[in-house]
């Protein structure tokens, strides 16, 4: 990201950072990326559903006008014109999502608690143990690079399977993951595959549970493989 970052800064450009995969899974540190906007979802760091955070520089949004209007986000209304509250207020018209920002603080504490440098390294042990058992599976293609250069997930293809068929048998095993374009059609029509199959691991699973999905990935290519 820094590298990313310092080529929009050569070209002018203002920075907003899709962090819904980085914030849940290791430290960041928002001014440290110099980044001028930083989004993440709730709901992928064990927190509620339908909220997210969004930070920006102050200067920035002090000049931004307000998107939306409602409760809160008014100063002053006169008939002639009208003054916006201060930050954040000025962006948070209506009665907010009160139970979900309770519910997002409790998990930060939480997240915090365990810490976020053990969860990164947590993560990229399972990630690295998870790599090598599903390269011994034979006809198993992992998509994208090496154990070293990925977060704590492993998409991949079994040949002759279609990946909805995999990740049915995987659930009557009990195992979840997703199958589909995973938000990244494109790439998928790029590499000539319908879709692909996506284990990803979090602060709670264990290696245990990697040896399950290896061992349900056999089961499914006894089933349909041919
Ligand atoms: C990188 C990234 N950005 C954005 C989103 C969407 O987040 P939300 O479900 O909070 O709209 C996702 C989740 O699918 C994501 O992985």
């Amino acid at each position: 990201m820094h590298e990313l970052v310092a080529k929009a800064r050569a070209v002018g450009a203002t920075v907003l950072i899709d962090g819904a995969q980085s914030v849940p899974h290791m430290p960041v540190d928002v001014q440290a990326l110099d980044a001028d906007f930083y989004a993440f979802s709730s709901h992928k760091m064990c927190g509620p559903t339908g909220f997210g955070v969004l930070y920006g520089k102050r200067a920035i949004l002090d000049r931004m006008p307000p998107f939306m209007g409602g409760g809160e986000m008014i100063r002053e209304v006169t008939t002639h014109g009208s003054k916006w509250n201060d930050l954040p207020y000025k962006f948070e018209a209506g009665t907010p999502a009160i139970a979900e920002a309770v519910g997002l603080g409790a998990a930060v504490d939480y997240l915090q608690g365990v810490g976020m440098d053990w969860v990164h390294a947590h993560e990229r042990e399972l990630t690295a143990y998870a790599y090598a058992r599903l390269s011994e599976v034979e006809g198993l293609r992992i998509l994208g690079p090496g154990p070293d250069r990925r977060g704590g997930l492993i998409a991949f293809t079994l040949q002759g399977v279609h990946p909805h068929d995999v990740s049915a048998v995987l659930d009557r095993e009990g195992v979840a993951v997703r199958a589909g374009h995973h938000c990244a059609q494109p790439l998928h029509d790029r590499h000539c595959i319908p879709a692909s199959v996506r284990a990803s691991f979090y602060l709670y699973n264990t290696p245990e549970e990697v040896d399950v999905l290896a061992n349900a990935l056999h089961k499914a290519q006894d089933i349909f493989a041919f």
